[in-house]
């Protein structure tokens, strides 16, 4: 089939939007019809060309959600009609971290899908009889896409698939970091660095987990303000005496739950240094640049302290997102204030000019079939 698709031809121009040629799903796959997808940071650092992996020409996009369209040989749990989230992170169930409730980091297609490919090794999207290549598994900036079963998130049908969208990246990282990888205890003191999706996904989860003290540090008032909005009781700018004023806040211990979500190395140290000794446990969701490394004096840890990663918020996609978005359902969780902007996919380079500009959280591109 002809769609419309965002196509990063070069590294650092803008995205052309034009028309490319998508083929059937094959096994195991499911044709999408796209409703709406956020515009992230990771499409623009593909974009700008500074991701050491990145490659074009490829429709980028990753943070969709849509409804499945049609499904190929040995589909069998999705059917035509379903409402689903893109997933960049699988979950095949099968594999041995899928099997082991510690990590949700599947490794069934990591290979193929860092390549540019779906998991047999080949791509469905071609531009004037070349081949073009996925971005991330999902390439969501299009009106159409397929993806493979294991990538795709059934959610419920009643879910607004503009907010939806969402959690295929940014808030579900920052829910699941405080959900599932920190698993904030109740009654705790929280502190989470940054302010952006992730940020504010990690004040939102902190609060579900029933923490006490949520102190949220970042720069931009806007941000602080919206932290607020998600839970946080306390705001913080940042910046060199921001460890110092931490304890000062927490009796001179420290929080019991730290949380990194800027990307910033001398952030991330002073997330681990905010945490409490004994048990302050330290998660950094943030990705910083290439070949920088994290400073951190063993005392810290010699003390108790802890430090852990996150990815996609240690959210295994198929079985976690669902119950995310039955939980934002449920009243629980307030997406609208992280949808800024709304535009279509003719608009798709002014979502990255408005992210440069930190305009807003999100800005989210809306299909109209
Ligand atoms: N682990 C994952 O799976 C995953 C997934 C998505 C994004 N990320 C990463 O998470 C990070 C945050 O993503 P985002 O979309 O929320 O980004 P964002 O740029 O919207 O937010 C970052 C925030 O950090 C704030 N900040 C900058 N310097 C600061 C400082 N010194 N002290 C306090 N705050 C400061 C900024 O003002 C901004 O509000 C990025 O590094 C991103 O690449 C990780
Ligand atoms: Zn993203
Ligand atoms: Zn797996």
């Amino acid at each position: 089939m002809q769609m419309r698709a965002a196509v990063l031809e070069e590294f650092g121009k803008p995205l052309v939007v034009q028309e490319v040629e998508l083929a059937d799903p094959g096994p195991g796959e499911a044709l999408i019809r796209l409703v709406a997808c956020g515009v992230c940071h990771t499409d623009l650092y593909t974009a700008s060309g500074v991701d050491p992996s990145g490659y074009a020409p490829t429709v980028l996009g990753h943070e969709g959600a849509g409804v499945v369209e049609a499904v190929g040989d040995g589909v069998e749990s999705l059917t035509v009609g379903d409402h689903v989230v893109t997933l960049f992170s699988p979950q095949c169930r099968e594999c041995a971290h899928c099997r082991d409730e510690r990590t949700n980091i599947c490794l069934a297609i990591r290979e193929q899908q860092g390549r540019g490919y779906l998991p047999d090794g080949t791509t469905r999207l071609r531009r004037d009889g070349g081949e073009l290549r996925h971005f991330m598994g999902t390439s969501t900036f299009a009106e159409y896409t397929v993806m493979p079963e294991i990538a795709l998130a059934k959610i419920n049908p009643e879910a607004p698939l503009d907010r939806a969208c969402l959690f295929a990246c940014g808030l579900s990282t920052g829910l699941g970091a405080a959900m599932n990888t920190a698993k904030v205890r109740e009654g705790s003191t929280v502190v989470v660095f940054g302010a952006g999706m992730v940020g504010l996904g990690a004040v939102a989860g902190a609060r579900i987990q029933g923490a006490e003290r949520i102190i949220c540090v970042d720069l931009s008032d806007d941000r602080l303000g919206l932290a607020k909005g998600q839970g946080a009781t306390d705001v913080m700018h940042g910046g060199p005496g921001i460890v110092d004023a931490i304890l000062a806040e927490t009796d001179g211990f420290g929080a019991d739950y730290t949380f990194e979500a800027t990307g910033n190395v001398a952030v991330m140290r002073q997330a681990v240094e905010s945490a409490r000794m004994g048990w302050g446990l330290c998660t950094i969701a943030g990705v910083a640049g290439k070949g920088e490394t994290l400073d951190v004096v063993p005392r810290f840890l010699i003390t108790g302290r802890r430090v852990a990663g996150s990815s996609f918020g240690g959210v295994k996609g198929r079985d976690g997102v669902p119950k995310l978005v039955d939980l934002y359902m449920q009243g629980k969780i307030d997406v609208d204030p992280f949808i800024s902007h709304r535009i279509t996919l003719e608009e798709v380079n002014r979502g990255f000019e408005l992210m440069e500009a930190q305009d807003g959280i999100r800005s989210v591109i809306k299909f109209d079939a």
